[in-house]
């Protein structure tokens, strides 16, 4: 069934020399078979075509969906990652189209899916079959193709194939825990990032590395939105808060 993006645009209008804002920029992902309620209104089924539409004082913009837009609506089953530290890990390592990545776990697909939309191919792991159905439904509803469902446990090695992978992204509780499957699945050069919501998480994970994976780095990445506007400029009031700590590693 085809998406489609619908904005409604931001209103403005003037008393005097005073500008009265009307409404914020919304955004919405609907069916093209399905109307759209809004807050002051609606648009039928058949107003959901490609292009600008004036409806009232309304005005809208409807686009194609990119992969970003379905991947952040994602069904959420465990917590996923946000696109503000997924965006560390494909800079620092440098994962191309040829990259072959394996995720663990799972999770919602979140990370899966991001990585998916720039690399070769992502195998991703999970141990609980709930987790993998909500992942894969939500990857259905995007045109990923070279994501390979695992269900396995990613702590034991003789379950992967060795020195395969480009990339191991690890977000579990216990990562320390899978640190041989990384050792042995990697090829030589090739990163494990470990994303983990507490530091000392991280810590036990740095000191248990064997000899071949290399401590590189821990960062935590802190986004703060900015309002701007003609007489506003601030930081937004709604904080997002800590999500987790990066820690990079790499097998020398
Ligand atoms: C926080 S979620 C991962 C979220 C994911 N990164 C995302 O962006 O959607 C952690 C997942 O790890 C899985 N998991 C925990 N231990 C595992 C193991 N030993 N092997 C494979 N998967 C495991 C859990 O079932 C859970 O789905």
């Amino acid at each position: 069934m085809g998406k489609k993006v619908v904005y409604r645009l931001p209103r403005k209008t003037f008393d005097g020399d005073k500008e009265i804002h009307l409404n914020d920029l919304e955004e919405f992902l609907v069916n093209e078979n399905q109307s759209l309620k809004y807050k002051v209104g609606e648009l039928k089924k058949e107003d959901i075509k490609l292009g600008r539409l004036k409806k009232d004082k309304d005005e809208f913009s409807i686009i194609e969906p990119s992969s970003i837009d379905l991947i952040k609506r994602y069904r959420r089953g465990a917590q996923i990652m946000t696109l503000k530290d997924a965006a560390p890990i494909i800079a620092k390592t440098g994962i191309n189209k040829e990259s072959l990545v394996i995720d663990a776990g799972t999770g919602s697909g979140s990370l899966a899916s991001i990585l998916a939309n720039i690399v070769g191919e992502v195998h991703t792991v999970d141990i609980n079959q709930d987790h993998v159905k909500v992942a894969k439904k939500n990857v259905e509803k995007t045109n990923l193709k070279n994501i390979v469902f695992v269900e396995k446990n990613i702590l034991e090695p003789a379950n992967f194939e060795k020195e395969k992978y480009d990339l191991f992204t690890l977000d579990i509780s216990t990562p320390w825990n899978a640190l041989d499957t990384a050792n042995k699945v990697l090829k030589k050069g090739g990163y494990l990032v470990v994303y983990s919501p507490s530091i000392t998480q991280i810590q036990k994970t740095v000191n248990e590395l064997p000899k071949y994976l290399q401590y590189l780095e821990t960062i935590e990445v802190i986004e703060r939105a900015w309002k701007v506007g003609e007489k506003v400029l601030r930081p937004e009031t709604k904080d997002h808060g800590h999500t987790g700590f990066l820690c990079f590693v790499r097998k020398l």
